[in-house]
């Protein structure tokens, strides 16, 4: 007797129903990427996909039971998509965001001012904002900051998958001490990018620091990040407001910065940047839907 054809098509059609019982926010996405992740197709391939093997079913329904227990489909398939790059992610990292596509976008636009740029991203993550410009712009030379060691292993793992390595340093620091910070990146000048002597002097800042005030309600994926990646004192803004003092060191006159924040603390983040004292040109900016992202600003000369 022949076992009964298991169809991709009535297999993500279960498993969105499945997943929107449990308050998934885009459950027929995360139906259609598991699925590739168990057929190891890209996602235009699935309306042609054969059925599946008994294996596969397993496996899939295994993946839908855990991502019903909110587990990020990211840890699931050991991804995140973030611009041009996939970016190796799991627990001791925070998986990249898509809206931090905006901040990448201004970022790479800016840097059409400069030649061969040197860029800092301050608080990095698994590299997603300073890997992603490094791809798009292959003039670039890039520093990536991170305190968290757990993340500095992520980080180092994208550099090198991601084929960035010779033009990308990790630096495992505090941003919040300006001081110890800016000797971590001298120590690694000379031996890369953004050497110019002794500290690197950039022309671009981008970060997509931790801000989010606490006690915020989030989703529940948001409990598979480190809590220091995402939260930043009640106000949201225990990293910003220290950070902006070394973006202020690390820019040459004339250069420019991009902070993400939340969407509560628009007005925070610009008051802070004023009150520095350095630079000019400080904007917030919003998403298509109105929401405020992130504040630019530029080095005054
Ligand atoms: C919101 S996550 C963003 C990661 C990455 N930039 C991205 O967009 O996916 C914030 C990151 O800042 C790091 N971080 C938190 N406090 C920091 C600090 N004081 N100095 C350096 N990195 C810090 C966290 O470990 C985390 O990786």
């Amino acid at each position: 007797m022949t076992a009964p054809r298991v169809r991709v098509s009535d297999e993500i059609a279960w498993a969105t129903s499945q997943l929107a019982e449990v308050g998934v926010a885009s459950p027929r996405a995360d139906a259609e990427w598991l699925m590739c992740y168990v057929l190891r197709i890209d996602r235009g391939r699935l309306l042609i996909a054969d059925d599946l093997s008994d294996d596969q079913a397993w496996s899939y329904r295994d993946l839908v039971a855990r991502r019903r227990t909110r587990v990020p489909l990211q840890h699931l398939i050991g991804t995140a998509a973030f611009g041009p790059v996939d970016l190796a992610v799991g627990p001791g990292v925070f998986v990249p965001r898509p809206e931090t596509e905006w901040l990448l976008e201004w970022a790479v636009a800016a840097l059409t001012e400069v030649a061969h740029p040197v860029v800092v991203d301050l608080c990095s993550g698994s590299g997603a904002l300073g890997i992603a410009v490094a791809t798009l712009v292959p003039t670039a030379r890039v520093l990536a900051v991170e305190k968290s060691a757990d993340s500095w292993q992520w980080l180092n793992r994208n550099i090198t998958a991601c084929d960035v390595a010779s033009r990308c340093r990790a630096v495992c620091a505090d941003v919040t001490d300006a001081g110890a910070t800016v000797a971590a990146l001298a120590a690694v000048a000379g031996s890369g990018p953004g050497s110019r002597g002794a500290a690197p002097v950039a022309d671009l800042v981008v970060s997509n620091p931790p801000y989010v005030p606490e006690g915020t309600g989030v989703a529940p994926e948001v409990g598979a990040d480190p809590h220091a990646a995402v939260f930043a004192g009640d106000d949201g803004m225990s990293v910003i407001t220290p950070m902006l003092a070394l973006v202020g060191r690390l820019l040459r006159p004339g250069g420019r910065a991009g902070i993400e924040h939340d969407e509560s603390t628009s007005a925070r983040v610009l008051a802070a940047a004023a009150a520095t004292g350095l630079f000019t040109e400080v904007a917030g900016h919003d998403d298509l839907t109105g929401r405020p992202r992130f504040v630019t600003m530029r080095r005054s000369r």
